[in-house]
């Protein structure tokens, strides 16, 4: 008998947080089999090359991050043709796979017929996944990300349906509705329904952020594979820990010293991509993720928090050594 392939971990989308600079760190942390950019909006034209390179750096390189792993280039829009046009385009500069955002909950992404809204409309949805497969070269994979509905989650089972019927690669379900927003919980139980219309790949998102989490949203959902967001951002060696989990190793978890390292490491990403006026903002981004499982990451914050030169905000990680604790 073949043995089962280890559940994948994706990465998943986060606009302004999770740009290049981020899926460089995250992927050098390892366990990280696929990330996605942040999106591009497609209302009116074919998009110039520029565009997909801005969004994407990555394509300069075979559309991999340094450590190697793939970054699907995520496109965003309501408008089948345009959408699929993109697509091909994103494709033909060397994006090594498309990614469809049906979730986006954002008003003025919705207010110009982007993102979760279209969910109200499971007949366009698969339309737009249709024309897109079709544009795509066969050996282009095309994932698609939903949320279980927009106001509600009636129409779920249709919007899979539909998205099935237009043979993407995978179908990842983030299980909230738009109305839910953010809120938890998350329904992964609803993923599983999907199971009756589809036997594509399902991938669950929504609400892991521990190894405790991946375990049950796989039970409840019923499938293996798995996209991380948030909650890498908090533990940036949450894909590694749920690897381990499946492969029965223990590992410990990252000290805040180590974490500190990391800091620095993403400091001088950051400065290689921006100007350093704004170099600091994304640490200062990503501290207030941190410090929901860090503290010393607040502690850390008050500190930094005024500090706008990167020499200044560089001396002053290295110094927050912690007095000897773990994180809780
Ligand atoms: C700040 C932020 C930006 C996001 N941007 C995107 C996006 O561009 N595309 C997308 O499909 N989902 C986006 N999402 C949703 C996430 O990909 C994910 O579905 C959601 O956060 C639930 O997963 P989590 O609980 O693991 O974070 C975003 C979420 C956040 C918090």
């Amino acid at each position: 008998m073949t043995p089962e392939p280890n559940p994948r971990i994706l990465l998943a989308p986060m606009e302004g947080v999770i740009d290049h600079t981020m899926r460089e760190l995250l992927t050098q942390l390892g366990a990280v089999d696929r990330c996605v950019t942040e999106f591009v909006r497609v209302s009116q034209e074919l998009l110039p090359p520029r565009v997909f390179h801005r969004i994407c750096p990555e394509l300069a390189s075979g559309g991999r991050t340094s450590s190697g792993v793939p970054v699907y280039l995520q496109i965003l829009g309501g408008d089948a043709n345009l959408v699929a046009e993109n697509s091909a385009r994103a494709a033909e500069l060397g994006a090594p796979g498309i990614d469809l955002n049906f979730g986006c909950p954002a008003k003025t992404v919705n207010r110009s017929d982007g993102g979760s809204i279209i969910l109200r409309e499971p007949e366009r949805v698969h339309r737009i996944v249709t024309a897109t497969r079709q544009a795509l070269p066969p050996t282009v994979p095309l994932s698609v990300k939903i949320r279980l509905g927009f106001d509600s989650s009636d129409r779920f089972l249709d919007i899979v349906s539909g998205i099935d019927a237009a043979r993407p690669s995978e179908l990842v379900i983030h299980a909230r509705t738009r109305a839910d927003g953010y809120r938890p919980p998350a329904y992964w139980e609803h993923i599983a329904l999907a199971r009756s219309k589809t036997q594509l790949p399902l991938v669950a998102n929504g609400e892991i952020w521990g190894v405790g989490d991946a375990k049950l949203a796989r039970e409840k959902s019923g499938t293996r594979d798995l996209m991380l967001g948030r909650g890498v951002l908090c533990r940036p060696d949450l894909p590694r820990l749920v690897r381990a989990f499946d492969s029965g190793e223990e590992i410990d978890a990252l000290t805040w010293d180590e974490i500190r390292a990391y800091l620095l490491q993403y400091l001088a990403i950051t400065l290689k991509t921006y100007d350093a006026r704004y170099a600091v903002n994304p640490i200062k981004q990503w501290l207030g993720y941190l410090r929901h499982y860090y503290p010393q990451a607040a502690a850390m914050f008050v500190v930094i928090k005024r500090i706008l030169d990167p020499e200044q905000l560089r001396i002053a990680i290295a110094g927050h050594e912690d007095p000897g604790q773990k994180a809780a």
